[in-house]
């Protein structure tokens, strides 16, 4: 029996989902390709641009980081810039946020024009004799209304207005079966170095796990059953934050009964949840407006567009042009489908059905 003021965790802290671990195995060829890509940017010449590839939860993010830690360690002319494209998705807070990184000092929201914006950064990496690295992570919420490109083009060609300005860019795309491209002109000046992120085996995620049991709880509070059920539901997903955020849960679970060890039964209690992450990762990065609209394709199931429209309308007044843009975003996030369908009497109509299921998208947005 547990007592109330025990606790099974002994390092609660190490199953959060930004943490960076410290034990970070089998990536070694992907770790080694962003070290010598960025590696000139030590004698002061530009880095090489990298494209970073992968499903979710394949350490995309985090070796960027641990690379990003290490090179710092050993240098203090180059600096080093993530950018999470999810929360900042447009070009300007993109700037704003490598800005910020830059001088220690957040920008104005508003008020000052994106060319003012990025003419300060540029200045200021040559006035301090800098060179930019720059983390794209999660570009692809980029893709949608044209930003990655924007953003991608400004970046790449500063040295041609602004001579002597070095920038790379590590673009980073969380690849969930669509594919993106980069406008021409972005191609001719981006030729990256391409880095795959494949996924885990089983092996390696039973290695991963097992490492990360150790840093979170007291001994035998896991149990090889539990375990191996964790590493079933990672196998199934491919996504390990699904089995970080299993362990933190059926470990709280395990609490709230006050068993001194987690049962199988405490993990599958917790799938329910934890195997919405990445769907519940998506939605949190909604505006309201598109969060309503998800709302009422969710509870409608299919639903051709001009009746959600209607609907739409009534609750924000938003017009037909932002709707679309909507629209447009989401099912490029694929959280919905979007076709056109040749049946009716009045011609194409668009029906628009949600990719997730229903109840499971509502579930997120009450979070
Ligand atoms: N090789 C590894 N060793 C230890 N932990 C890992 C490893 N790979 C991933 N993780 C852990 O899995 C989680 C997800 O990793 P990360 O955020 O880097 O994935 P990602 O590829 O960037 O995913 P997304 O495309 O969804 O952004 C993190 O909590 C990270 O600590
Ligand atoms: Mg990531």
């Amino acid at each position: 029996m547990l007592l109330w003021d025990e606790t099974l965790f002994r390092n609660g802290e190490v199953l959060e989902l930004d943490h960076v671990p410290e034990y970070f195995a089998h990536r070694d060829p992907q770790m080694q390709a962003l070290k010598f890509s960025l590696r000139p940017a030590m004698r002061g010449m530009r880095p090489v641009n990298c494209l970073v590839k992968g499903p979710p939860g394949t350490g995309k993010t985090t070796a960027v980081l641990k690379v990003f830690s290490e090179m710092k360690e050993h240098t203090s002319n180059v600096v080093f810039s993530k950018v999470n494209c999810q929360m900042d998705c447009t070009r300007f807070a993109v700037v704003s946020r490598i800005y910020e990184k830059l001088v220690n000092i957040k920008p104005p929201s508003s008020g000052v024009a994106f060319s003012k914006l990025f003419d300060k950064v540029i200045k200021q990496l040559v006035d301090s004799n800098k060179i930019l690295v720059v983390a794209l992570d999660d570009i692809n919420y980029l893709f949608h209304e044209g930003h990655a490109d924007e953003v991608m083009y400004s970046l790449l060609r500063a040295h041609e207005q602004y001579p002597g300005v070095k920038i790379a860019v590590i673009a980073i795309i969380s690849d969930i079966g669509i594919s993106h491209h980069f406008d021409p002109r972005v191609g001719s000046v981006f030729l990256p170095e391409e880095i795959v992120f494949p996924r885990y085996d089983a092996g390696e995620i039973r290695d991963i796990v097992k490492n990360r049991v150790k840093h979170a709880f007291y001994q035998d509070v896991v149990p090889d059953d539990v375990l191996e059920r964790v590493v079933e539901y990672v196998d199934l997903t491919g996504d390990l934050r699904v089995g970080i955020d299993l362990l933190r849960r059926s470990g709280l679970n395990a609490e709230r009964r006050a068993s001194r060890t987690i049962s199988v039964e405490d993990v599958e209690k917790a799938y329910d949840a934890s195997r919405l992450i990445y769907l519940c990762r998506s939605i949190r990065s909604l505006s309201d407006h598109e969060k309503t609209l998800l709302e009422l394709i969710a509870r409608e199931k299919d639903t051709q567009a001009g009746e959600l429209y209607k609907s739409f309308h009534e609750l924000t007044g938003l017009g037909y042009t932002r709707f679309y843009e909507i629209i447009g975003k989401m099912s490029a996030s694929q959280l919905l489908d979007a076709d056109f369908s040749g049946k009716g009497m009045r011609g194409r109509t668009r029906v628009i059905k949600p990719r997730y299921e229903p109840q499971d998208i509502l579930k997120c947005l009450e979070h």
